[in-house]
């Protein structure tokens, strides 16, 4: 059975009784979701291997690919790692808590093998959530909690979708409300004090340039040439978004970079033009020839664009100029396309910049990179 918590309405601190039941069952080695400002985690004593095989065999995750380790005080991090650049220290200073997790030298032993699928390196992140917190002071060791859908799903951006996934295979839910910000937190590593973005997210490259005079560099462009190239996505109809970069020897920084992730059952495909009448059009012939194969059609869309398509589904996910609610709807209304069993869907959807280079990493991945340009 799956415990559920609902804390909505009330303020929570560390001493909350539902808090420390939740907490109680992370110390005996039990898994539990709660919310933090990104998307739901699974949470699990970071120390212990019996409850993060469980997260891991409750996820279907792939065993090679590492979790980040949740924190609610800085003071546990001489614990966890070796050695901490000024860099890293900085990004502490700014960002901590919010929604960027840093990649440093782990601490022999300090933490579960399996948490870190056997690298040298561990990912940490302080999230800005007050039951999070709560949570992670009560339970009183460090709990790694990767987003807590089955893999491979969108992530879960409220307690419902938690349950959809991962029912009877947990120990609770903690229900806070739906996430704010909606999309996985940054993932950065500094090397020789350059900002390695290794998963764009809500803390942007532009505000960490600005906060810290530093560089950085975005290693998700690579991986998506790589991903296109291995996945052979020559698409009959489409033009296929390629550019020419050797990558015969690349090997992903960060080990979730290779998965397929936030991807909805049904095919999707991104329609870019510099004519949005132009891909309308495009998108509206592609939807009659679907219907006529027998799919199921859907179209992902800006609410400004809703009246535009006609298919079994048109789902408007926000306002073109609000980045911020589309982000916070995302994977919902990719959840609703195969609640709806959704087998072909089209998106007229691209966003450039901030927030909005993040949510296209999250929409290109679902889709698997089938970009037509028409
Ligand atoms: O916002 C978030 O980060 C959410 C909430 C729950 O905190 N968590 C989350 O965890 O998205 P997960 O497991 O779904 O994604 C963790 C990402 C993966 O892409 C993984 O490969 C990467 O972080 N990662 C973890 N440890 C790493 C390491 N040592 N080096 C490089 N990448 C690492
Ligand atoms: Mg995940």
């Amino acid at each position: 059975m799956t415990k559920w918590w609902d804390v909505r309405n009330e303020p929570v601190d560390a001493s909350h009784p539902s808090i420390i039941e939740a907490a109680k069952l992370l110390q005996s080695g039990d898994t539990v979701a709660f919310p933090t400002e990104t998307v739901y985690g699974l949470g699990g004593d970071a120390r212990n291997d019996t409850a993060v095989a469980r997260i891991f065999a409750a996820k279907g995750r792939p065993q090679d690919n590492p979790l980040i380790v949740h924190i609610g005080d800085q003071r546990q991090l001489d614990q966890l790692v070796v050695a901490c650049d000024e860099v890293s220290t900085r990004l502490m200073d700014v960002f901590w808590p919010g929604p960027l997790t840093i990649i440093l030298p782990v601490q022999p032993y300090a933490i579960s093998p399996l948490a870190t699928a056997g690298l040298p390196t561990v990912a940490i992140r302080m999230p800005d959530h007050p039951i999070a917190l709560a949570l992670l002071q009560a339970a009183q060791c460090p709990v790694v909690a990767p987003s807590a859908n089955l893999s491979g799903r969108p992530s879960p951006t409220c307690a419902e979708h938690v349950l959809n996934d991962l029912q009877g295979k947990i120990g609770g839910i903690v229900d806070g409300g739906p996430a704010k910000v909606g999309i996985e937190s940054t993932v950065v590593e500094v090397v020789e004090r350059v900002v390695h973005i290794l998963r764009p997210g809500a803390v942007t490259a532009e505000q960490i340039e600005a906060a810290l005079r530093v560089t950085t560099t975005d290693l998700n462009y690579n991986v998506s040439v790589r991903e296109l190239a291995e996945n052979g996505l020559e698409v009959e109809g489409l033009r296929i978004y390629r550019k020419q970069i050797d990558q015969t020897d690349f090997v992903p920084k960060s080990p979730g970079m290779k998965y397929t992730h936030y991807a909805p059952s049904g095919t999707m495909t991104i329609v870019r033009s510099d004519s949005p009448d132009r891909a309308a059009d495009w998108i509206r012939e592609q939807l009659r020839l679907a219907e006529e194969r027998g799919e199921r059609t859907g179209v992902l869309t800006f609410n400004e664009h809703e009246t535009w398509y006609e298919a079994d589904h048109v789902l408007p996910c926000g306002s073109i100029n609000d980045v911020t609610s589309i982000a916070q709807r995302l994977y919902d209304t990719l959840r609703q396309f195969d609640d709806a069993e959704v087998t072909c869907i089209f998106t007229d959807c691209w966003l450039s910049g901030g927030l909005g280079g993040a949510v296209m990493n999250r929409l290109q991945k679902a889709a698997g990179y089938r970009i037509a340009h028409v």
